[in-house]
């Protein structure tokens, strides 16, 4: 069975998270993302967890390999579901992660993020001076990421597949960008339905504004869900 949408709670406080949140009667699976980290602390992650919520903790950590052992150490005792790392940060930083995951938590999935959805071939060769196609540069780190034995990567849904094909279906493909039919793009580029993306192999879904900006956001939820899980 499909894991459920995973609703990325962009909001700046508090307030707002639990406004939206008292309009389910249902268990969510949530992405607290940097912007509300940072603002609200791990209270905030013990409280989404006593509504009943299941959480996707996205701080995409990146520094030196001792420095990010020891930050998820800390963020294992917070029993979130799901943490993640940048795989630009190495093997070794990938590898002492999972240990620092492990030490105090064997349930929580890591998962690395390949490259930025934000990120255009263009600043790939100009900037990062990586002479690949995005395709090839993001199957580069998600084979990393699986060589370090991590449980899989944030990518686009449209890289979905590909990973497939190289690294199993079992390896977790967790892809924003995705739009329902109807939904205004915003600032996403390369995006796909969510039939789309299950049909592409991605195995969780990350959608944000399309429910969380919607005016009906309990009817827009449901309707992703229902595409995404049948
Ligand atoms: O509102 P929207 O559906 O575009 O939200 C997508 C969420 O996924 C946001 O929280 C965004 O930061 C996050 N994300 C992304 N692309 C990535 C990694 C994370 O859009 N490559």
């Amino acid at each position: 069975m499909e894991t459920l949408p995973i609703i990325a709670l962009d909001f700046e406080s508090k307030e707002k998270v639990d406004q939206f949140l008292d309009l389910f009667d249902e268990p969510l699976y949530v992405k607290v993302g940097m912007e509300l980290f940072y603002q609200t602390g791990p209270e905030l992650i013990s409280d989404i967890k006593a509504r009943g919520h299941r959480i996707f903790l996205d701080l995409k950590l990146h520094d030196i390999p001792n420095t990010v052992g020891k930050a998820m150490e800390g963020l294992a005792k917070l029993e979130v579901d799901m943490v993640n790392v940048h795989a630009a940060g190495g093997t070794v930083m990938m590898q002492r992660a999972l240990e620092g995951l492990r030490k105090h938590n064997p349930n929580t999935k890591l998962i690395a993020v390949t490259q930025l959805t934000s990120t255009t071939e263009e600043m790939l060769h100009d900037e990062q001076n990586i002479q690949t196609s995005i395709e090839d540069a993001v199957l580069n780190y998600a084979q990393l990421a699986q060589q370090a034995q991590l449980d899989g990567v944030v990518c686009s849904p449209l890289e979905a597949e590909l990973l497939t094909s190289h690294l199993g279906s079992d390896f977790l493909k967790v892809t924003p960008g995705i739009r329902p039919k109807d939904a205004q793009t915003n600032d996403q580029k390369r995006i796909t339905t969510p039939e789309e993306a299950k049909t592409n192999g991605s195995t969780h879904i990350v959608v944000g504004r399309p429910i969380t900006q919607s005016d009906n956001p309990v009817e827009s939820y449901h309707k992703i869900k229902e595409s995404w899980c049948n």
